[in-house]
Formats: C-alpha cells, structure tokens, sequence
C-alpha cells in the first residue's frame, strides 16, 4: 500500500500533509516514508522466511543516513559500492557482517578499511582485484571472504543503461573464464572463496530474467564443486523494479522469494540479494513548486524550482515518473504541461505532456523517487542540494538540510 496518498484533497505522507511539509522545509524537498522503507524490506525478509538468507539494501539506491538507519534498526545488511558507502552504513548502525562490497574498482584503501571492520564478503569482478584483495589481506594478516562476479549473459530487459549481465558490459566475470579465476582464487592464501554473484540490471518487471540468471549461477556452482570449490552462497544482486507507471507490474516479494527459492531446493547454499529500489523507490516523492506558468504555441512549460540536478532520471535515461499535484483544483481547467526545471539544458525536464491543472505557486509531487533520487543529485548551475525530510506517522524528521552556497564554496579559492 502506498504511504502517499490524499486526505482531505491533500496529498499526504504517511499522517503528514505535503503542504505544511513544503512550507516549514521548503522546495524542492525530497520527503521519504518510514513506513514504506520497512514494508519493503520486511516484505522480502518475510517471503524468504525460513531459507537461509541476508537481505543486503543496496545502499546506492538511497544513501541517507536516516534512510540507512531505520533499516539498519531492522537488523537488514547492505551492500556498497565505495568507502563512503561502508562509512555511512557504520555510522547508521548498521552491522558490518551483514555488508557486502561490489563494485568493478575497488581501491587499496577500500579494501583495507573494509578488512578491519570486518565485512561479510567482497564481491570481486576481476583477476586483477584478486590479486591485490590477497595481497591488502595478507598485509593485514587478514583472511578476505570473497565471491566472483560472473557475467550470466542474460537479457534483463530493462533500459541498456542499467541493463548490466549481457556479455558486452564491463561488469563481471566472463561467464566461460569464471571456474579458472575461480581457481586461482582458491590457490591465494589470503582469500577464502564462498560465493558467487551477479547482478543482471535494474527496474526488472518480469521473473524470468532472475530465474535465468539463477540457472545460470547453479551450472558453474556444480562445475566448481566438480573440481573442489564448494560455495556456500549465491547472491543474486538487486534489480527488482517498482511501479512508475500503471502498466509496470513488477514481481512481488513473494513471487520472486518463491521463484527463486524453488531453484536453491535440495542444495546447500544460502541467498544474498541486493535489492536497491524495490525498497527505497516508492518510498519517496520530490517535492517542487510551480515559479512560472509559460504557455506557448507549441507546449505549455510549467517552470519549477526542482531540475535535472535534484532528479536526473528524466533527462538521463528519459525515465518517466508520475507527476502529480498535492492539492489539486477544480478551479482550473486542465491542460498539457511539459514540467522543467531551471537549468540551462534542453534536457532539464522532470515529465512531458503531463494533464495537470496548474497555477503559479502550486505544487506538484514526483512520485517514485526515494530511490536514484537524492543519491544522484549535483550541485550543476550551482544549485544547491535539496533537503530530505523522513516522515514517520505525524513526525517529520529532517534528515539532510538543505545545502548552502558557502557550503558549496567551502571546497574551492579563488586565486591571486
Ligand atoms: N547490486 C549491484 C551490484 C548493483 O550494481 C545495483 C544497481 C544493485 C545491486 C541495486 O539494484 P536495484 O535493486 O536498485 O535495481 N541509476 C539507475 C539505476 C542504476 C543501478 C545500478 N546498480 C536508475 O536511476 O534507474
């Protein structure tokens, strides 16, 4: 059930009214529910039930501290793509045997820290990394558990930008190279070889392309275990999609539990996924209120203070989000709107051709947008990043102020 929803002609989160939410923070806003985050994560930890499992947010989806914190508090693991990353989940409180590390470029350094406080796993995408994963371990003294990367080859049917298991992406371990690297893996003293993952991409509507990729997974664990590498996880990545629009109807946590568990029967090996935005996703709207109305005789432009920086999903991978307004009116005849922001791009846009029934001043909610949302944002035009406010019930936590411009200067100088 959506926490977004109208009360008294006003959207809402969860019991709070956008409105107020807009004046007491002010535009552009990101507002998140609580409620939201944990349904998601719990849906999933509910329909893995009894199978060994770790559910591990992938923290990219949604990075904030307050975000990470309500699902640190219901005990969830993480998965990271960088130090900073890991650092945001400590702070949150989250248990850092519960965190696996992705990512084609991990530094040195990243590994180190990584090392020391102890994580569950390093999920490696090359023969290069290995290298110097066992040699950052064996500097420590340290033994790195360790899982590969492979490539399934599977067509995830979603956007080729966040499309990421076809054979052609950078991501991964060659499918038929995989049971070597596998074994020089083993062969290093300082890593310990437990599992094997993938991630197949992003937004996934239908099952089939998981249960594939599973597949896919199982033939290498059996030829790993034909040549002495018994694993002991399969970590099937995130990429569960969420509803952006009507006709989107992605698998439930259930049914994606019960697919893929089905497949794992009889064998011992327990599950990791890395769900991002099936749980953040839904879990958030952008906030922006209407500057100016334009109408001219080839579109009618509803100018708002929210832009490409703030939201980059439009304009990069022309997603489209729902835009919907927070009190809508029956004083004012609808039309087409296309609504964008103020920066200097022709690409500044948050939706086109949207029937909306606006006046200056209004404001308007993008739905969908907790995750790839705020993580994404920049500061570009100079615009500074919008605050997030965590709304719990009647409660509005604030949970990053907005940016300031000495804020964004405290990093450069002028010179002589
Ligand atoms: N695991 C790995 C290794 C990943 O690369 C990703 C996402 C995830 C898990 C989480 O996937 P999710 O459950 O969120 O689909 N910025 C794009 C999405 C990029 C996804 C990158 N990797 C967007 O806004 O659509």
């Amino acid at each position: 059930m959506s926490q977004f929803e109208y009360q008294n002609n006003q959207l809402h989160a969860e019991r709070c009214s956008l409105s107020e939410l807009a004046e007491t923070f002010g535009t552009p806003l990101y507002v998140y529910s609580r409620k939201s985050l944990s349904d998601s994560y719990l849906a999933l930890e509910r329909a893995l039930g009894e199978f060994p499992h770790l559910v591990c947010y992938a923290v990219k989806a949604n990075s904030n501290l307050g975000v990470l914190s309500v699902l640190a508090k219901l005990g969830a693991g993480f998965d990271i793509v960088s130090q900073g990353e890991l650092e945001r989940v400590l702070v949150a409180g989250g248990d850092p045997s519960r965190v696996v590390f992705s990512g084609v470029g991990k530094r040195p350094q990243e590994m180190r820290r990584a090392l020391e406080v102890g994580i569950h796993c390093f999920n490696v995408e090359s023969s290069a990394e290995l290298t110097v994963l066992n040699q950052v371990a064996a500097d420590l003294g340290k033994v790195a558990n360790i899982s590969l990367r492979v490539n399934p080859d599977v067509d995830a049917k979603t956007h080729p930008y966040i499309s990421t298991g076809l054979k052609e992406n950078k991501f991964g371990i060659e499918f038929s190279q995989a049971v070597e690297v596998y074994q020089t893996a083993q062969a290093m003293a300082n890593l310990n070889v437990v599992g094997i993952d993938c991630h197949i991409g992003s937004q996934l509507t239908e099952l089939t392309p998981f249960v594939d990729a599973m597949d896919r997974l199982l033939v290498l664990v059996d030829q790993l275990a034909a040549v002495g590498i018994t694993l002991k996880h399969v970590d099937l990545g995130g990429g569960i999609g969420i509803r952006y629009e009507k006709g989107d109807v992605p698998p439930t946590a259930d049914e994606y539990a019960q697919a893929i568990i089905g497949k794992l029967q009889g064998r011992d090996l327990s599950l990791v996924i890395e769900p991002g935005r099936s749980i953040a996703g839904e879990a958030g709207v952008l906030l922006t209120q209407v500057e100016y109305l334009k109408p001219t005789p080839y579109h009618n432009f509803a100018i708002v203070d929210a832009a490409m920086n703030d939201l980059i999903r439009p304009a990069l991978y022309s997603a489209w989000q729902e835009i919907v307004e927070v009190v809508p009116r029956s004083d004012t005849e609808q039309k087409q709107w296309d609504i964008v922001g103020p920066v200097c791009e022709t690409g500044d846009f948050l939706g086109k051709d949207r029937a909306l029934a606006l006046q200056q001043g209004d404001l308007l909610a993008v739905k969908c947008a907790g995750a790839y949302g705020a993580a994404m944002a920049s500061n570009y035009n100079t615009r500074n990043r919008p605050a997030e406010v965590l709304v719990d019930g009647e409660k509005a936590h604030l949970v990053r102020q907005r940016e300031t411009i000495n804020q964004q200067f405290a990093l450069e100088s002028v010179i002589d």
